[in-house]
């Protein structure tokens, strides 16, 4: 009852905020930055794509995104997902984007949409509906009226939604910036002639709509004057627009990096990524996007490929739960509130002066003269570009100890406000909690849980998919078609069949003998799985993109069913001429090893069959799950290629983020409550290639600071809580190749330990800043005193459990008191922190009655658990 109550009030308050976000303001631009109802603002923006998260959970993650210092939400539009079918489309749920961009509004925050249409983004065919592929004569992206046609159809069907909405900046909606196509540059050339004039068509269009704002396209040298032109990447701090009437934007800084089935996981470091957006601003940018802020999952099939992992938590500052990332997400605040002190002295002038202060060092300064020409107001980026020493400069009669590849900030060009290589906020180590709060209704049979209580049921049902084709809905045809044309993208499983009759003589046998050949199935090239059954039996599979496939089998006299599921694994988002990519087979299919040379199947007669029995009669519905006929499944029951498998099972207490550990399954699908929580693999990536250590310094690439080597690349599935019920909730999974779904647990994530180090010689905080008095346009700090901030999650309490300010030795969950260490320690903490959800210590001998050795620099190094405390019921990510 009272959340209910709870509820309602809370989609009250979202409903009187909904209704006024801004006063109407214009948005304009000119070359420094966008001029916001007339003014130039420095801008930071954070991505988060709607249909990664669920509804109930973009209140939550849109807070975290204001609170870490975004001022903007950017997010693509997802055609595919809008316009599934032609002409029919879909806003609803995941894809409810005018709610999503009203709560950015009524968040006070601003919206940086990218229409696309074209997206990458790892999306499921860059964003594309299948359906394209069958207009005649559709050529994507290039000057070719079909595609221009549904391209303008769909732009302007967002445009005008956002327009009805009155969602735009001079409606008094959220929007200030828009994106057409999407680093088209790449490509533009393998497009000749009419690329070129498909771009200069997509921006005038674009334009054309009416929809008031700039936009702009990014990775686009040739974007015509009235576009601005974007940078994308790890680094932007060199860029140049294509004119100088044109500001400098950054619309996509890679934070981190998205993984494929079988790879490893990709960290950046936050040195490094404070350094490169700090360098960004140094030099003149003025909008900056975090690509992602937030990845979220792909749920369902919609995630790119071929071979992208379900998760898109891409290391981004908020992870794929929706908790924090920390410490990215702590430095990035810092670094957020320390631009924003400088923004007055940043947007005054047109261009910094630039001062060498070394071979690799250099200050920018913003300064602006005032009245009667006395200066004022002087912000300064102070860069050491060197990879490996600190260096030590001198600027303006002062001395400064740079850290290697590092920027300070200084709002007053004096003092240090942030260093990007000096990292002050917390550490959080997440932890995976088995908490099922009580046994499900089924539990009453004694079984023996493996792995303790979080597995997931003790009692499972069964269905086997049938081999082979079931319906009336199978035709047949002589050769191999090409699978996007039969399934069009309706399922990822097509079925093929054919039935070949095979004299096996003692020739046959005598050459298999001698010569060690066994018969073969062989497939000129293949992408993405192909599942190969001979004869009822599964022989193996293929795996890769466009590569041969080399399957030993086994023949019987007479004739012999041949049996290839094909599957998609998401279909290709990135590159030139996607709609000519299409999936299955290329060139041909045989059988050899046979001692009368090779049988070709190729122009045989193929049955064909479009997805699983199971999917067409979506018996992972709660309605469609009970006409199916399934049968108890016993612990001791073989693993069994596709199979599907059911049970109920309670969520786990609390309100924290859930996820499936599906490590002991192969490969397939599930589905909770009917919920599509996407594709999994149990792929493990290389033994290799990872680094035991991650050095912050020098440039970044996805290949540099990779974990998880040797294990599967994904074994935890998100599961959002409010696609669950307390109990009774319906779990169904496709498994393709054999998996024990007995060992399936669903686990909470909460924050568990947190760990930070503060030295006395620290930034202090950046808070102290603000509270400052302003004096002739300039800036003040008086205290200087270096604080350390903890911080658990709602509904959770600080536990000391490691204090040493002193000289401690070691790191997050292994430090020791070093031999300077004050005794107070470890009471001052826990006086100050213990039984908190959050709390602030002073870093300093003051505060810890003492120097506990004079002449060194001291550090406080702390180390907490995160305790549920019972009596305050956490208000958590997607509660509503
Ligand atoms: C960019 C693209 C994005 C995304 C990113 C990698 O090139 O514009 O959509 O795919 O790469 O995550």
């Amino acid at each position: 009852m009272m959340k209910f109550w709870r509820k309602l009030i809370i989609l009250f308050i979202l409903e009187l905020a909904a209704a006024h976000y801004f006063e109407p303001f214009n948005v304009t631009y000119d070359h420094r930055s966008l001029l916001i109802a007339g003014h130039r603002r420095i801008l930071i923006s954070a991505g988060i794509h709607y249909p990664r998260s669920t509804p109930e959970m973009w209140p939550h993650v849109i807070a975290k995104a204001k609170e870490g210092g975004a001022q903007v939400i950017e997010t693509y539009t997802f055609w595919n997902a809008h316009e599934p079918l032609k002409g029919q489309y879909n806003f609803q749920g995941r894809y409810d984007l005018v709610k999503f961009v009203k709560l950015v509004g009524s968040s006070g925050l601003f919206l940086f949409l990218r229409i696309g249409p074209y997206v990458c983004a790892e999306w499921n065919f860059g964003g594309f509906p299948v359906w394209l592929r069958d207009i005649p004569g559709i050529e994507f992206r290039t000057d070719n009226a079909p595609f221009k046609e549904e391209m303008q159809q769909y732009v302007t069907k967002i445009v005008n939604l956002m327009l009805e909405e009155k969602l735009f900046s001079w409606q008094g909606g959220p929007i200030i910036l828009l994106q057409i196509e999407n680093e088209y540059g790449d490509f533009e050339e393998s497009y000749g002639k009419k690329g070129k004039n498909y771009i200069q068509w997509a921006a005038k269009m674009a334009v054309e709509l009416g929809a008031g704002v700039p936009w702009v396209m990014c990775k686009q040298t040739d974007a015509p004057e009235f576009i601005i032109d974007t940078c994308n990447g790890y680094y932007c701090d060199g860029f140049k627009p294509n004119s100088k009437k044109k500001p400098i934007f950054w619309t996509e800084n890679w934070d981190g990096w998205y993984t494929t089935w079988g790879g490893r996981l990709p960290h950046r470091p936050v040195e490094d990524l404070a350094f490169a957006v700090a360098r960004f601003f140094q030099r003149g940018g003025s909008l900056q996007n975090y690509y992602m802020y937030f990845g979220g999952t792909n749920f369902g099939r919609t995630s790119g490929g071929p071979f992208y992992i379900t998760s898109y938590d891409y290391d981004a500052p908020i992870d794929e739960y929706g908790l924090l990332s920390q410490p990215k997400w702590g430095h990035l605040k810092d670094l957020h509130l320390a631009i924003r002190l400088c923004e007055a002295a940043l947007v005054a002038v047109d261009s910094p002066q630039y001062v060498m202060l070394g071979p690799q060092q250099e200050a920018h300064v913003y300064q602006q003269r005032g009245i009667g020409g006395n200066y004022s107001r002087c912000s300064a980026f102070l860069a050491n570009i060197n990879e490996h020493n600190v260096a030590s400069v001198k600027f303006r009669g002062h001395v400064y100890s740079l850290p290697p590849w590092s920027v300070s900030i200084l709002p007053d060009c004096k003092n240090v406000a942030y260093n990007t290589a000096k990292v002050g906020a917390q550490t959080s180590i997440k932890e995976i909690q088995s908490n099922l709060h009580h046994p499900s209704s089924a539990s009453q049979h004694v079984l023996l849980f493996r792995n303790g209580p979080s597995l997931i049921s003790k009692s499972w049902m069964r269905l086997d998919e049938s081999v082979g084709v079931w319906i009336n809905g199978s035709f047949a045809v002589h050769g191999i078609l090409e699978h996007l044309n039969v399934t069009r993208d309706s399922s990822d499983y097509l079925w093929h069949f054919t039935r070949y009759t095979i004299y096996i003589s003692a020739d046959d046998i005598s050459f298999w003998k001698r010569s060690g050949v066994s018969p073969a199935l062989t497939i000129d090239s293949m992408r993405d799985v192909v599942h190969i059954f001979v004869n009822g039996q599964l022989a193996g599979s293929g795996v890769g993109r466009w590569v041969q496939v080399f399957q030993p089998v086994q023949l019987l006299e007479g004739y012999n069913d041949v049996v290839l599921l094909s599957l998609t694994v998401g279909l290709q988002n990135y590159g030139a001429f996607l709609e000519k990519d299409g999936g299955g087979f290329r060139g041909q299919i045989k059988l050899t090893g046979l001692s009368n040379g090779d049988m070709n199947l190729s122009g045989s007669s193929w049955i064909y069959q479009v997805g699983l029995k199971g999917e067409i009669q979506e018996i992972y519905t709660l309605e469609g799950t009970k006409k199916a006929s399934w049968l108890d499944l016993t612990v001791d029951a073989v693993e069994h290629p596709l199979s599907w498998y059911k049970t109920y099972f309670d969520a786990p207490d609390g309100m924290e983020p859930v996820a499936l550990d599906l490590r002991s399954m192969g490969k397939g699908q599930a589905w909770v409550n009917g919920h599509h929580i996407g594709r999994y693999w149990t792929l493990s990536a290389p033994e290799d290639g990872c680094q035991s250590t991650c050095d912050y310094r020098g440039k970044y690439d996805s290949d540099k600071c990779t974990t998880n080597c040797g294990k599967p690349t994904q074994v935890r599935y998100h599961v959002p809580r409010s696609w669950l019920k307390e109990s009774n909730n319906l779990l169904v999974i496709f498994e393709e190749i054999g998996g024990n779904p007995f060992e399936i647990s669903i686990k909470s994530h909460t924050t568990h330990i947190i760990c930070a180090e503060v030295s006395e010689s620290h930034y202090p905080p950046l808070s102290k800043w603000l509270t400052s008095d302003s004096i002739d346009g300039n800036i003040f700090i008086n205290d200087t005193t270096p604080e350390m901030h903890l911080h658990c999650e709602p509904g959770y309490a600080i536990s000391t459990a490691f204090a040493s300010y002193g000289i401690p030795h070691g790191r997050c969950q292994r430090y020791s008191i070093g031999s300077c260490h004050s005794s107070n320690s470890f009471n001052v903490v826990s006086e100050l922190c213990e039984g908190k959800q959050e709390c602030t210590i002073g870093v300093s001998n003051a505060v810890f009655g003492g120097d506990p050795c004079r002449g060194s620099v001291k550090t406080l190094a702390v180390e907490a658990k995160c305790l549920s405390s019972k009596d305050s019921e956490p208000s958590f990510v997607d509660v509503l």
